[in-house]
């Protein structure tokens, strides 16, 4: 087998490869030319390629010829040069270059391909200032930029590095069909017409949810895939129509076990990523839990400001605004936002219009002065015990923004959940390079669609929490799951859960979600019957790889870290896709089409 080195046929290196050590060689690059400058009758052209870049001289005493050439050369050509490695003056080392010792001074020079103007500017800080839609019909160029270099390489790390977690682990890496049948994660599907059925629709899969229970009933107890997902659904920046997971799945296993595997796997995703890894066991809270403190099934863990009860603090209140919701059974609680006393006006008076928009009569709040006095319109209202009590629960110092809301638990969550980010960005204690992982546990097992019926809330493979099945009949929406996530500075990473592996279970699960035996047989009766041969019991997870990677590179959107994304409107403008098939493909299909060209 050829060696990498005897590979490169064009080229002796790459463009990030020559040190001081290498001066006195002669050595030929390809590349593209980066820059080119015209000193003093000296040709220079930074040479890139994803490696590096290399500064090549051209001097008319050693070619004119290749110097002639070289003066034709603009941004994007690909050349290839040849010559020798020569020290820089001391005072043209450029420091910020790992080749920046060296340079080759060349007195040959061939046009590989010329390249028309590009549409935007290819560095970094120029790219930056172009519209996305830009960016992403000339994908190819973009990707050329130094930052989606990064990210691409990174992505390789981390699969890599999953991969040979799992490898070592045991697991077994199975691909399942793209071409499948409708499977429930909650979106729609992406349909794709079958021409030797017609009338019939394969289903992209949304997740190899089914296909990797069914393999735990095959018997590898121990599953893993880089599986591609489809959904149809609104997108945003951490939503893609195609995107990719880690999944995994596992027999004979509990949630902690799940818990283990996971946090290991994170830890060396960090490394591979350059990033500071967690401190294990990440750490864990109960749905239940994250709701009331934080507001959000999705904490962002890198500030603190909890949202604080203090419904027993005002039960019997003087500010009657608070004692009447607590004797309504309502909550009273509060965030403190520190450090944001002086906050002006306008921002306090925003946040009052959003408590309005979402229910609140209005936003009670007290700012604490450099001197420790409250200013507040209600807290003379407030008796010396409430006071002592905000105190200490809140943890008031001078400097701080106390926001009260009283409503509904619920809303109450939602509401404070939301002001809390808000005011953690203004603030500025969100560090960017902080990494706060947590598992949310015991999720509820169901929640209620828009039209009121009840939907699972995971997926309706997952298990109930044992000691809740007595409620299942009486208060299905509060029964709690064995599901779980893995969420990372306030970004859902990955689910799962642990799944039902009864089939009496399953079918009941089917019938409480509304769905006919009919109806049941048709789209479940392949698992029903695979539960019936002795399915083991099993649980898994599945991990937004996009969301990981955009979050251990810090980019900003999913779509920084996917070579060739779609817009929010599904587009991919590179290609042009999704576009209009030729009439006789759709007639080959079996289709017509509704909407008139
Ligand atoms: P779930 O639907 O929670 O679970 O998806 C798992 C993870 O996949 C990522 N994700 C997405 N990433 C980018 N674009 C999307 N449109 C998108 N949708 C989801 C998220 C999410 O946490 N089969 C189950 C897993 C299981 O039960 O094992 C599933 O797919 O990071
Ligand atoms: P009022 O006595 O109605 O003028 O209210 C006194 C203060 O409490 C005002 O600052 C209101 O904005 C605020 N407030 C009223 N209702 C609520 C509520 N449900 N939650 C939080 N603050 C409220």
């Amino acid at each position: 087998m050829r060696r990498m080195d005897e590979w490169i046929m064009m080229r002796s290196h790459t463009c990030g490869q020559l040190r001081s050590a290498d001066a006195g060689r002669e050595v030929t690059l390809c590349g593209w030319a980066d820059t080119i400058r015209d000193h003093g009758g000296l040709v220079f052209i930074d040479l890139r390629d994803r490696y590096g870049v290399t500064q090549v001289v051209f001097d008319p005493r050693d070619s004119s010829e290749a110097w002639t050439l070289a003066q034709q050369v603009r941004p994007e050509y690909v050349i290839r040069v040849r010559g020798v490695v020569e020290l820089r003056p001391a005072d043209m080392v450029n420091p910020k270059l790992a080749t920046g010792e060296i340079e080759v001074r060349c007195a040959f020079i061939e046009m590989l391909n010329r390249s028309a103007t590009p549409p935007f500017p290819l560095d970094d800080a120029g790219s930056e200032r172009v519209g996305e839609d830009l960016r992403l019909t000339y994908r190819y160029l973009d990707l050329r930029r130094p930052s989606m270099q990064r990210n691409l390489l990174l992505r390789h790390a981390a699969v890599m590095a999953a991969r040979r977690y799992f490898d070592r682990l045991g697991f077994v890496e199975i691909e399942t069909p793209i071409l499948t049948k409708s499977t429930p994660e909650g979106a729609r599907d992406y349909l794709v017409p079958s021409r030797v059925n017609p009338g019939l629709f394969y289903a992209l899969p949304q997740a190899p949810q089914q296909y990797k229970q069914l393999l735990m009933m095959a018997g590898f107890d121990r599953y893993v895939q880089i599986a591609r997902c489809f959904r149809d659904e609104d997108l945003r920046a951490d939503r893609q129509p195609e995107f990719t997971q880690i999944d995994v799945e596992m027999s004979f296993v509990e949630p902690e076990d799940i818990y283990d595997l996971v946090d290991g796997l994170l830890v060396e995703l960090c490394n591979a990523a350059g990033r500071p890894a967690p401190s294990l066991p990440l750490p864990r809270m109960t749905y239940a839990e994250a709701m009331s403190r934080y507001g959000s099934d999705k904490p962002d863990l890198r500030f603190g400001m909890p949202i604080t009860d203090l419904t027993d603090v005002f039960r019997d209140s003087g500010f009657k605004v608070f004692a009447q919701a607590v004797r309504q059974g309502h909550v009273v609680k509060a965030i403190n936002a520190s450090g944001l006393e002086t906050v002006p006006l306008r921002v306090t008076d925003e946040w009052t219009e959003a408590a309005k928009s979402a229910g609140f009569a209005g936003l009670a709040h007290i700012r604490v002065q450099p001197d420790g006095s409250w200013k507040s319109p209600i807290t003379k209202f407030f008796s010396e015990g409430e006071k002592t009590a905000l105190r200490e629960r809140l943890g008031i110092q001078p400097g701080d923004l106390v926001l009260f809301a009283a409503h509904e638990a619920d809303r109450v969550h939602s509401f404070l959940g939301r002001l809390r980010l808000e005011a953690a960005a203004h603030a500025g204690v969100i560090r960017p390079e902080a990494m706060a992982f947590t598992w949310v546990t015991e999720f509820p097992l169901f929640e209620r669609d828009p039209d009121g019926r009840l939907t699972s809330m995971h997926h309706p493979f997952t298990a109930p929490h044992p000691d809740d099945l007595d409620r299942l009949d009486r208060d299905p929406l509060s029964v709690r799951a064995r599901a779980y996530d893995i969420v990372l500075n306030g970004v859902e990473l990955g689910g799962g859960s642990i799944r039902i592996h009864q089939p009496d279970v399953q079918r009941e699960m089917f019938r409480r979600l509304g769905l006919p035996d009919t109806e049941i047989e048709e789209r479940f009766g392949h698992l029903l019957r695979a539960l019936s041969y002795g399915a083991p019991p099993h649980g898994g997870i599945a991990l937004g790889l996009d969301r990981l990677v955009m979050l251990l590179t810090g980019a900003a959107s999913i779509r920084d870290v996917i070579a060739f994304p779609k817009t929010q409107k599904a587009v991919d403008l590179m290609m042009g896709a999704p576009s209009r098939p030729d009439p006789k493909q759709l007639r080959e299909v079996h289709i017509r089409t509704l909407v008139e060209p």
